[in-house]
């Protein structure tokens, strides 16, 4: 039977132009690629959820208008639940603006739009899914309120929660305290400890730092050198796998949508993570955000390379 994960959190469209380059402030460039594709970390980790295996109740807001309509379709036709999907006539649809660079690296800005508006009393009407589900997966896309008053919950009904801290922001000790597992990057690790993570052992500085306000378990995530686990059960790095980048965009969703799955699937810690590095590690090889998250026969192919 599939594992039940909800994740609360933000849903956007990406307008994307991939470019030789990032364009520098003041600069225009031209020759680059237009796409249109789904995106938004919260929906991004929902679809990857969906697609590794898990049974998805997403929790957001999108805007009464085409961007909303378009973005429900897709998580209806990956199966998720979006009966906690509310459209707000008061606002629009997020929107993200992102550059794809030809080496795969990005810059992305976000207009919120609905997803600010996600509130503590939404979470609240999503209360029996969120305490009945496996895993509680985030991110900080919506007001920090909202996620905190999930974490909050899942907490007390002993629901493990996955904190993915990105975009990078201050985290509470009260927050970090209700996160069995906090997954960030170099640059947030760096945001919430003030540790320069341009090593294994800065890593693990980070990460010891970040268990000792509260945090369960710490997934410092390296880009394509894979990951660095601190956790009672295991600590260590968790190699990447090697491939071609086409676009890094939405990776660290992927990671965390398969993670939680895998987790909740009770693999030992090493090899729910290695899941998580294989899934990621396919998504950067598409373009894209929703589009780049991969099936879950596609993460086993990769798995047994
Ligand atoms: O993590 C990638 C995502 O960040 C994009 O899909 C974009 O919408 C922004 O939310």
């Amino acid at each position: 039977m599939a594992h039940r994960i909800v994740v609360v959190g933000s849903s956007n469209t990406d307008m994307i132009i991939q470019a030789a380059r990032i364009p520098r402030p003041g600069e225009t460039i031209l020759g680059g690629q237009f796409s249109m594709a789904a995106g938004g970390k919260g929906a991004n980790q929902a679809v990857a959820a969906a697609r590794a295996g898990g049974q998805v109740t997403f929790v957001a807001r999108v805007g009464n208008d085409v961007f909303g309509e378009q973005a429900i379709k897709g998580f209806v036709a990956d199966g998720i639940d979006v009966k906690h999907v509310i459209k707000d006539p008061d606002a629009p649809s997020g929107v993200a603006l992102i550059f794809v660079a030809a080496d795969g690296e990005n810059s992305i800005g976000v207009a919120s739009g609905a997803n600010g508006r996600l509130s503590p009393a939404d979470v609240q009407a999503a209360a029996d899914a969120i305490g009945s589900a496996d895993v509680l997966v985030m991110q900080l896309e919506t007001p920090m309120e909202t996620v905190k008053a999930a974490a909050r919950m899942a907490a007390s009904r002993k629901v493990r929660v996955i904190l993915n801290p990105a975009p990078a922001q201050p985290l509470s000790d009260d927050l970090l305290k209700c996160a069995s597992v906090l997954t960030p990057n170099e640059t947030e690790a760096e945001l919430l400890t003030g540790v320069k993570v341009d090593s294994e052992a800065k890593a693990a500085e980070a990460a010891k730092a970040l268990r000792a306000r509260g945090v369960g378990m710490v997934i410092v995530t390296l880009g394509a050198k894979g990951v660095y686990v601190s956790a009672d059960e295991f600590t260590g790095p968790v190699p990447g796998f090697v491939v071609k980048a086409v676009d890094s965009t939405a990776a660290g969703d992927v990671f965390n949508g398969a993670l939680a799955v895998s987790l909740a699937e009770g693999r030992p810690l090493a090899d729910a993570v290695r899941f998580a590095n294989a899934a990621a590690a396919i998504s950067v090889t598409r373009l894209g955000a929703q589009p780049s998250a991969p099936k879950r026969a596609e993460i086993e192919q990769m798995l047994k390379r």
